[in-house]
């Protein structure tokens, strides 16, 4: 059988996602570079006010990325060695990992086979008296049952701790992700709904958990370089105790500043193209989109992630990768279950077979291109190479 030629429409590569930038952006950096003061100072403070009054929130504390975000929480929240942390096996290296760096036990639950967000029966069985935290995963954008979860943190008074870096943007019940559990941590990589290149955020409302991470965020030390060198501040600092350098710099900042102007809008865009993608995989056989939940909320739609029916097909998941490369079409992993990487076994004692869930799902999701700037022809594209490769390998 010949093969059906490409639409010649598909002659770039359309990547799994790309920032979307503009002048002031641009402006705002160079404006940085040429203020003399380009590390954490200024612009780092506008950007965690603009976070503030975005989540209605009383503390945002600005760090070098999302996974610095999630170490910092952590500790803030006195999680150290013998202790043991709640998570979803269905998530990124950076949640276990930072678990792990804070001396503590990672613990998985299961994920929801439909959503992937973590399975509520799986949290409440882990719960021991080791617990100290409990970090569930919006999964894509999607937010997490909160009323359920900050149910089960209370009743056994251990803080819940959201990783969002999927979720800025994501509301619960008509209330934003961030301004309801104990702690939530943002990332701003490139791939994610705002970026500043490469950062974090960590949002609570507890005061002393925020002075903790800022004092953590710059070595332990009480106060910050701005402070000390901006006009009339003094040259001496003292060590309060040995922290890291996960600080923001002014030049990422002066990205953030402007993405969150623009963040709503990155969203409803998001969403307008996912909702193309749903109705396509309407018409197609092999492959589903994650299923949406069943309560109020509004999906921020980080990335768009279909689960292949392999039981129908003749090829699996990573031949199926490389197809849609074969046709210019980018695509991801998010992600191949913790529980089953070698560290998490050799370390933890994880066998496959404990998580089915993640481990069905693991080997069925591809990520599809989702962003702003993309066309709707580009959602045609896609869909064209995914319906053209199923269609030849459907059983
Ligand atoms: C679920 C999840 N948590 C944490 C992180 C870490 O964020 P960062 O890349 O900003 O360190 C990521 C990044 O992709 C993520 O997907």
């Amino acid at each position: 059988m010949t093969a059906k030629p490409l639409p010649a429409w598909r002659k770039e590569f359309l990547p799994l996602a790309r920032p979307t930038l503009g002048e002031e952006e641009i402006q705002e950096v160079v404006e940085t570079l040429r203020s003399g003061w380009l590390t954490t100072g200024p612009k780092v403070e506008r950007f965690e006010g603009r976070f503030k009054e975005y989540l209605g929130i009383q503390e945002a504390v600005a760090v070098s990325s999302g996974s610095a975000g999630l170490h910092l929480a952590l500790l803030a929240a006195g999680v150290g060695a013998g202790d043991e942390v709640i998570t979803t096996s269905m998530s990124f290296a950076a949640t276990a990992n930072a678990i792990v760096l804070c001396g503590a036990k990672p613990i998985f639950a299961d994920c929801d086979p439909d959503t992937l967000n973590i399975d509520l029966r799986g949290v409440e069985a882990r719960i021991t008296e080791k617990t100290k935290a409990i970090v569930p995963v919006h999964f894509a954008g999607q937010s997490c049952a909160m009323d359920e979860l900050m149910e089960i943190a209370r009743r056994r008074a251990v803080p819940l701790i959201e990783d969002a870096a999927h979720a800025l943007g994501t509301e619960y019940k008509g209330r934003k992700i961030g301004a309801l559990g104990d702690m939530a941590v943002f990332s701003f990589h490139p791939i994610k709904t705002i970026t500043t290149g490469e950062g974090g955020m960590v949002v609570t409302s507890n005061k002393e958990w925020a002075e903790r991470m800022r004092l953590l965020r710059f070595h332990g030390i009480s106060t910050s370089a701005w402070q000390r060198h901006a006009g009339g501040g003094s040259a001496q600092y003292s060590i309060q105790l040995p922290g890291f350098k996960y600080t923001m710099m002014d030049i990422q900042a002066a990205i953030g500043i402007h993405q969150m102007d623009k963040l709503d809008r990155f969203v409803e865009r998001r969403a307008a193209l996912a909702g193309l993608y749903c109705r396509a995989f309407k018409e197609i056989k092999g492959a589903r989109p994650l299923g949406l939940v069943s309560y109020p909320q509004r999906h921020a739609w980080h990335i768009f992630v279909v689960q292949l029916e392999l039981e129908k097909l003749t090829i699996d998941r990573d031949r199926f990768l490389d197809l849609l490369k074969e046709r210019n079409i980018g695509s991801g992993i998010h992600f191949p279950a913790l529980h089953l990487q070698p560290y998490y076994q050799e370390k933890w004692g994880y066998r496959s077979g404990d998580f089915p869930n993640a481990e069905r799902a693991s080997e069925r999701i591809v990520s599809l291109p989702l962003f702003p700037t993309m066309s709707e022809q580009d959602v045609q594209d896609v869909m064209w190479a995914v319906g053209e490769i199923l269609a030849r390998h459907l059983r």
